[in-house]
């Protein structure tokens, strides 16, 4: 079983690459269920019903977030009776939506599960590790699948090694850059951070000169997303269907035609 997960998606660039790569994508990788980090998909922060009705039509199994959930209040009208939606379980407020979502797919549980790190991050009840700890008995018998949308890179890696036993993947979001340390440990696939797929020539997704005026002393300004072409972060899972455990994890970057053409 191939499954795809594709980093966060961040404003319209973002939205383009994936609408324009998804079914090729899926094709060439015999992509069995895909998963995307959507919470920086509205304009930078936030989902919307009209952007999560536009994800499943064109071919989207599961939508993570992270500690933007909240920030377009469009969510909250939707969110408690999506079934495709997963929000950090361990942030508050934990009144709405769901933590963990669970797919049947090809006869076995796909278990998604949307966790938050404890490290820089804000509205953190619980550690990624105490949450997680009270799910071992729930997750016996199924695909885990875990998003850890965190700051720091050990917090993602010490938490792999803690849990690999009970997922068959341990995936990063939040930096929005790709990191080169992928790697199977002992059956579970991991990445530090899957990376954004949004606007390539940016800071993380946003307009460059507002980034560069705010570290130059300039606070009035707000961030907006870049309109440049975005670039498509992505890893491809293969798991084993009778031991449900990782064997490969295939890292995905492309980059805007003009930039490749750029490469020496
Ligand atoms: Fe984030």
């Amino acid at each position: 079983m191939n499954i795809l997960f594709v980093g966060d998606i961040v404003g319209k660039a973002g939205r383009a690459i994936l609408y324009a790569r998804l079914v090729s994508l899926k094709q060439a990788y015999n992509i069995d269920f895909t998963i995307v980090n959507g919470e920086n998909i509205a304009h930078g922060k936030g989902m919307t019903l009209k952007l999560y009705e536009e994800l499943l039509s064109n071919g989207v199994d599961a939508i993570t977030l992270g500690n933007h959930a909240y920030s377009k209040s469009d969510i909250l009208a939707f969110i408690q009776k999506s079934k495709h939606l997963v929000r950090p379980l361990n942030m508050h407020p934990q009144t709405h939506g769901k933590g963990i979502q669970e797919f049947e797919v090809k006869g076995k549980t796909i278990r998604v599960i949307n966790l938050i790190g404890s490290v820089f991050m804000d509205n953190v009840v619980e550690t990624p590790f105490e949450a997680m700890y009270q799910l071992e008995r729930f997750n016996k018998d199924k695909i885990v699948i875990v998003d850890l949308h965190a700051e720091a890179t050990s917090e993602k890696m010490a938490f792999a090694y803690q849990f690999k036993d009970q997922c068959a993947a341990v995936l990063g979001t939040h930096t929005h850059v790709q990191t080169a340390d992928e790697r199977i440990i002992d059956g579970c696939a991991f990445i530090s951070d899957v990376g954004m797929t949004g606007p390539f020539n940016s800071v993380i997704g946003r307009d460059i000169q507002e980034v560069l005026d705010r570290f130059n002393g300039n606070f009035s300004k707000r961030f907006t997303v870049s309109e440049e072409p975005a670039q498509l972060c992505a890893v491809v899972i293969t798991i084993d269907e009778q031991s449900m455990r990782s064997t490969q994890i295939q890292r995905i970057q492309i980059r805007p035609e003009k930039e490749l053409n750029n490469e020496h």
